[in-house]
């Protein structure tokens, strides 16, 4: 495949946080919906927090880029979300969002999916209101042993991290000490939540390929529990909207670890 550039998430400093929106969470332009992985994605996260054991004062979700939906279902159990990434620009365009500018990507399709999945018991416009009022948004480095340096936080309730670890991370070393750092922002009992990709070696923005780690279940399972975690469900899915030549991921998984 040719590209333009070829690159690591971390070390690049093109990832185009707009085409990304496009391209991997644009709506199908015939139905306007979110695409079949989103809604496996948010039917996970969805589950979990309409449960209610998953809540608390604070959460942390790492390396967010630009995109805004994960922590929706969430924003009903938190007070405080730290919603963080490594690239200024991408909280930009989430400050966008929360905003409401006027060019700011619009997630309306991802909002109505979610309000539909909680029995329309509030609106997309009430769910971006209460995410401006809870979120903070802040710098995070999934490579360093304070990744919200120079900021630091209280340890957190619950922890989301979303196809950032693969991203961010070179090697299976690199993927645990990652771990190992996130763990250390979570309270004893806290939650962890994972929603990232098996057997990747790439993706596209445009014609920037950006590498990423290739993991199976296994190795992903046996990470998380050396970072001091206990699995408490891990969920695979293999419908994509996307291309294969697009992201070459074989599955999405969803997991809930308890620290
Ligand atoms: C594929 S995007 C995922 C964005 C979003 N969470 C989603 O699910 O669509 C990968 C994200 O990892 C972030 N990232 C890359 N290196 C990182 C690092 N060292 N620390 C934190 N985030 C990093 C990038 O900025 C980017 O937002």
């Amino acid at each position: 495949m040719e590209s333009d550039s070829e690159t690591n998430s971390t070390s690049d400093n093109n990832f185009d946080a707009r085409k990304y929106q496009e391209v991997y969470y644009g709506a199908d332009p015939k139905t306007q919906q979110a695409d079949v992985e989103s809604k496996f994605v948010l039917e996970f996260l969805h589950d979990i927090f309409a449960s209610g054991h998953v809540a608390g004062g604070s959460l942390i979700e790492i390396g967010a880029g630009p995109v805004l939906y994960h922590i929706v279902s969430a924003s009903e159990r938190f007070n405080t979300i730290y919603l963080t990434d490594y690239y200024e620009e991408s909280l930009h365009k989430i400050d966008k969002c929360l905003q409401g500018k006027k060019d700011a990507f619009e997630w309306t399709p991802y909002l109505k999916y979610i309000c539909n999945l909680e029995g329309n018991t509030s609106t997309p416009k009430e769910k971006m209101e209460k995410m401006k009022r809870n979120i903070k948004l802040m710098k995070y480095d999934v490579t360093l042993a304070n990744p919200l340096q120079p900021n630091t936080v209280p340890q957190a309730d619950c922890v989301i991290v979303v196809g950032c670890l693969i991203c961010a991370c070179k090697t299976p070393d690199d993927f645990q000490n990652a771990l190992n750092n996130i763990s250390s922002l979570v309270k004893p009992e806290g939650y962890l939540i994972i929603v990232d990709y098996l057997g990747a070696s790439y993706y596209l923005i445009g014609q920037t390929r950006l590498n990423v780690l290739s993991l199976d279940e296994n190795a992903v399972r046996q990470h998380v529990t050396d970072a001091g975690f206990s699995i408490e469900e891990f969920k695979v899915g293999n419908k994509f909207g996307i291309h294969r030549e697009v992201f070459d991921c074989k599955e999405v998984f969803c997991l809930l670890a308890k620290k």
